[in-house]
């Protein structure tokens, strides 16, 4: 049978199609690259900074080349086969042996072949990854909550929020479990994610190679505040950790000043005791505590599960509407006049 004018007209319009699509897609792609280009740290994955998180680079791009490598020979004989079908003017005779390898070898062979290279290696990685350190010297027990982390260092008998402290070039293990719906830990430079079950603990272990603040995400939909659930991790060289765990251990100093003074009974009285705790000021040990601890609240970074830098504006506005700023967060509005709110924040901003 020849193949007819119609048909190559049809072959031209497909090819004429194809290549539009491509030429989309190709737009589509540059423009993704330079907006995405923006994407680098603090949450890139493809940027690790500890041995863990490296390992799970090493995975993304395995499947990233095998993938582009799939791509690449499939788009390669499809081109082959508009192009034979464009040159000739015959219907090609019928060649049913190639067909059974393509079929034999392009359906079964190489799809068992990539995918079993895909699972071993993924499961060497995983296993690897999981592989508990040894010696694990610093534990920290990290509890989840809508909408913040609340964070334990056992051993030292520190307690804290939202901000994860660890010496740099150590294995850390973190336990991680949930007073309410799962949520999940993910510092991508540093890890991949691991969900936060409340009826179980789980652990992870991760190290960072150089100091810096590594930022994480709760990655597992939660609830309406889920987007500002994140928190900080700062790894220190050892003896400014060490220093920082001093600092921590310390209870909240009584204060003498009179409008120190008149913050801390107005940090008693305007309810705020009843969900935070400051040790020396309020119960020694509250474990799950409804709101985050806020004994050294004045050294912490952020505010509001890194929602908010940690500045005098941005608590007088967390503390007066909390709502305004993460709808649906536990933590309800408080009326102060303006005197009352300056001794709060200046006794705030003292517990260092
Ligand atoms: Cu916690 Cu999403």
């Amino acid at each position: 049978m020849q193949v007819t004018n119609s048909d190559r007209s049809l072959i031209v319009r497909g090819a004429r199609v194809l290549l539009a699509g491509t030429r989309w897609k190709l737009a589509v792609g540059v423009i993704a690259a330079s907006l995405l280009s923006g994407c680098t740290a603090p949450l890139d994955m493809l940027d690790p900074r500890g041995p863990r998180a490296a390992r799970v680079a090493d995975l993304w791009w395995f499947m990233f080349w095998l993938g582009l490598a799939v791509y690449v020979v499939v788009l390669v004989l499809l081109f082959y086969a508009v192009w034979r079908a464009w040159r000739r003017r015959a219907q090609p005779e019928a060649r049913p042996r190639l067909g059974q390898i393509l079929v034999w070898g392009g359906g079964i062979i190489v799809p068992i072949i990539v995918l079993l290279a895909t699972l071993i290696y993924t499961i060497r990685i995983g296993a690897e990854v999981a592989a508990p350190p040894k010696p694990t010297e610093l534990t920290i027990e990290v509890i989840g909550h809508m909408f913040w982390w609340e964070v334990h260092y056992p051993d030292q008998e520190i307690m804290t929020a939202n901000e994860i402290h660890i010496p740099v070039g150590q294995p850390v293990e973190i336990q991680l479990t949930s007073v309410d719906v799962i949520h999940s830990f993910w510092v991508p430079q540093l890890h991949g994610k691991i969900d936060l079950n409340p009826w179980m603990s789980t652990s992870m272990w991760i190290q960072a190679d150089e100091p810096g603040v590594y930022r994480g995400e709760c990655a597992e939909f939660c609830g309406v505040q889920h987007a500002r659930m994140a928190f900080q991790v700062v790894a220190q060289p050892p003896e400014e950790f060490a220093a920082w765990l001093e600092q921590q251990r310390q209870p909240a100093p009584q204060p003498t000043d009179p409008r120190l003074l008149r913050g801390q009974a107005i940090f008693i009285d305007a309810g705020c005791a009843q969900c935070h705790r400051i040790e020396g000021v309020t119960a020694s040990t509250i474990s799950g505590t409804p709101g985050p601890d806020l004994t050294h609240i004045g050294s912490r970074r952020t505010l509001a599960a890194a929602t908010l830098e940690n500045t005098r504006g941005n608590l007088a506005a967390w503390i007066v509407d909390p709502q305004a700023i993460k709808p649906g967060n536990n933590m309800p509005p408080t009326n102060l006049n303006s005197e009352d709110l300056l001794a709060l924040l200046t006794y705030l901003e003292s517990l260092e």
